[in-house]
């Protein structure tokens, strides 16, 4: 009688150590060692005969590759809150469990948020621009002026795990809340954040910040685009720390430019990691490079999650963290 072969996880990219001994622990580790994306090719011949393949947001995880690993595939684990990368018709059709990574980032997404809209409100990287350039500045009653944040109305699209660690940071600064999302939100998290079920149109004239922590479906791609940023009060501040392609960037960027509003924090783009060259220019407008989850404690949490969910499926015990529609 044959020895069991062990289970093959692939893995796209170098994942903190503890995730990595976790998988060599439980079957054999074949990895994409590079920090950078992996190219296609490599990752289609990666996968080939594995039973899990540990994926990062931007590897698509579509029928091709699903076809090249072969029908022994079981999971497919994404490092990512966000699974925009997959499609998961298709890997319900071959029986392929998808998970993610919920939970584990909403920290650390949150204090990024905040950092966007008190670097946004507080014009903080444009102050740091203007002194590395050696630009004369003073001491002034009307230099710099930004907006503060007490009394201000937050807007959160899609007040999910990181939405609400988003709205409690913003209460301790003394801002009101008001949400949009598919379903209300549960009578006790109404409660602790005092929080506001608004419509889209609402919550779009009345938000001081509206910040943007919905995933990506066909339903809000391009959810903020040239009418909706009409439709926001002037001196308003787009916050998009969620996924890219929700905010139209060109029209975001006309809209920047004309001071239809004051300013945006952009954390995620359309065409990541290119990023809309009629933004670059702009003074008022602060970007970062998809930076939400990036601490050491939070990628290792994203990473050792994703590996219990490989192994999990591959061991028959399910998956600890499917992904919402499975
Ligand atoms: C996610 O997990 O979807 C985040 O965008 C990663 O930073």
């Amino acid at each position: 009688m044959g020895v069991a072969a062990e289970p093959i996880f692939a893995v796209s990219n170098r994942l903190p150590e503890t995730a990595l001994e976790a998988l060599r622990d439980a079957g054999e580790l074949r990895i994409d060692e590079r920090s950078e994306a992996i190219p296609r090719a490599n990752l289609l011949e990666l996968v080939r005969g594995a039973d899990a393949i540990l994926t990062l947001l931007h590897d698509r995880v579509d029928e091709e590759l699903l076809e090249a690993a072969g029908p022994q595939l079981r999971c497919v684990a994404n490092v990512a809150v966000g699974y925009d990368n997959v499609d998961l018709e298709a890997a319900a059709r071959r029986g392929v469990v998808v998970t993610n990574t919920p939970g584990v980032l909403d920290d650390a997404t949150a204090d990024l948020t905040l950092a966007l809209i008190l670097a946004t409100t507080r014009r903080v990287v444009e102050g740091d621009r203007l002194i590395r350039a050696g630009r004369p500045w003073t001491w002034g009653m009307s230099f710099m002026l930004g907006s503060g944040l007490r009394g201000k109305l937050l807007g959160i699209v899609g007040l999910g795990g990181i939405g609400r660690r988003v709205a409690e940071r913003a209460r301790a600064f003394g801002m009101e809340i008001a949400y949009h999302s598919r379903h209300p939100a549960s009578a006790e998290v109404v409660a602790d954040l005092d929080a506001e079920r608004l419509s889209l149109d609402q919550l779009l004239a009345r938000a001081d910040v509206l910040s943007l922590h919905c995933p990506l479906t066909p339903e809000t791609h391009h959810l903020i685009g040239e009418a909706q940023l009409a439709a926001m009060k002037p001196g308003a501040v787009l916050i998009n720390a969620a996924r890219g392609p929700v905010v139209d960037e060109p029209a975001l960027a006309a809209a920047l430019a004309a001071g239809e509003i004051a300013a945006a924090g952009l954390d995620v783009y359309e065409h990541e990691p290119r990023v809309e060259p009629a933004l670059l220019g702009l003074e008022n407008v602060v970007l970062s490079p998809h930076l939400g989850s990036a601490t050491v404690e939070t990628r290792t949490a994203m990473a050792e999650l994703a590996a219990r969910n490989a192994i999990s499926v591959l061991r028959g015990e399910g998956p600890l963290t499917p992904v919402a529609s499975q």
